[in-house]
């Protein structure tokens, strides 16, 4: 059987690393990469090839390939993308509307639609005031579609985009022919946990760095205040939906943009989870206002219903589950030759 050739963007970051490791090990896959950087270690020898440099820039080479599957996951995260919003909307935006166009072109002349996966976020969400964001509950796909970070404008305009070219370019009448069109798929990602690599750029990255930093014996100042809820979800769950969505059938979804959800703590929920294991944990609050407020205006939890309803999406990990089976046991393993690292046994 003939393997299928996969495109993933933003090979080096954290989702970009995991996928390519599972895309691996399920096998039958042709995985080309992409991303600014050189490959790491860890996911070099899984790449056919690699495209290193400025996807806006050398566009022109991705239409050489015959891909039926593509993770654009490049991007520039929340913080980042704050302080350098021009260079975010380039990334975030220009390079998406590149490989929509790309993606586009090939589904209408092959007349074989290009599955696009595209990974959105809670940043698209966006209360005017906290208590807004804590009277809100279960946040619905299409509520409070107000971001307030360069980022989040960015993913929901992409979700756009990408809605776009999959049912209007060209603006064929749809009933003229049944449409081939380009098969765009974004899912609204929480604050992601990963046991082997690090965030960087991004806002949820309190849990996360909080987490290493207390499995190394290192102090942590956490730049939230201690109340601060949004949804987080350990990485091989991220992983999953990724290839649940990418599976499901085309006629069984009815929307292009998906919510999803596993667990909402607090980052004092957090540090409590940080002591349990780890006791000799430095962690204290340093709340930093600007990035306070971007995590103020994101949704405590989100409603991922119409995930579980059309494409059978259940996380794998809750909150117990994260701690106990996969973050506390790997990151032990990871830092056990860090002489500063104490743990409860
Ligand atoms: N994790 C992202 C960020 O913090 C949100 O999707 O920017």
């Amino acid at each position: 059987m003939s393997e299928k050739a996969v495109l993933v963007t933003g090979a080096c970051g954290e989702i970009g690393q995991a996928l390519i490791q599972n895309l691996s090990a399920r096998g039958g896959y042709r995985i080309v990469t992409a991303d600014l950087a050189p490959l790491p270690v860890a996911i070099k020898s899984l790449s056919a090839e690699h495209l290193q440099g400025d996807l806006v820039n050398r566009i022109k080479q991705f239409y050489d390939y015959d891909f039926e599957i593509i993770y654009h996951l490049a991007a520039s995260l929340s913080s980042k993308a704050e302080v350098a919003t021009e260079e975010a909307h380039r990334i975030n935006v220009e390079g998406t509307m590149q490989l929509l166009m790309m993606a586009a072109y090939r589904s209408e002349k092959y007349k074989k639609p290009v599955k696009f996966l595209f990974p959105s976020s809670i940043a698209a969400y966006g209360f005017p005031n906290l208590q807004a964001k804590q009277a809100a509950g279960l946040v619905k796909e299409d509520e409070y579609n107000t971001p307030h970070t360069m980022y989040g404008c960015n993913k929901l305009y992409c979700e756009k985009l990408g809605l776009y070219y999959s049912h209007y370019f060209g603006q064929r009448h749809l009933d003229e022919n049944p449409p081939t069109m380009l098969d765009f798929r974004a899912i609204r990602f929480p604050g992601l946990i990963s046991a082997f690599t690090l965030p960087s750029g991004g806002t949820s990255d309190y849990g996360p760095e909080m987490l290493h930093a207390a499995a190394q014996g290192k102090p942590y100042a956490c730049f939230v205040r201690e109340d601060t809820k949004i949804s987080f979800m350990a990485m091989p769950d991220a992983i999953k939906s990724l290839m649940v969505l990418t599976e499901a059938p085309r006629e069984s979804l009815s929307n292009a943009v998906y919510n999803i959800a596993a667990f909402s703590l607090t980052a004092g929920e957090f540090r409590k989870r940080a002591f349990a294991a780890f006791p000799c944990a430095q962690i204290s609050f340093e709340p930093n206002p600007r990035r306070q407020g971007i995590v103020d205006s994101w949704p405590e939890d989100v409603d991922d219903a119409l995930a579980r309803q059309e494409w059978n999406w259940m996380p794998d990990y809750d909150a117990d589950k994260f701690f106990d089976e996969y973050f506390i046991p790997e990151i032990k393993k990871r830092y056990a030759h860090k002489p500063s690292l104490r743990t409860q046994e």
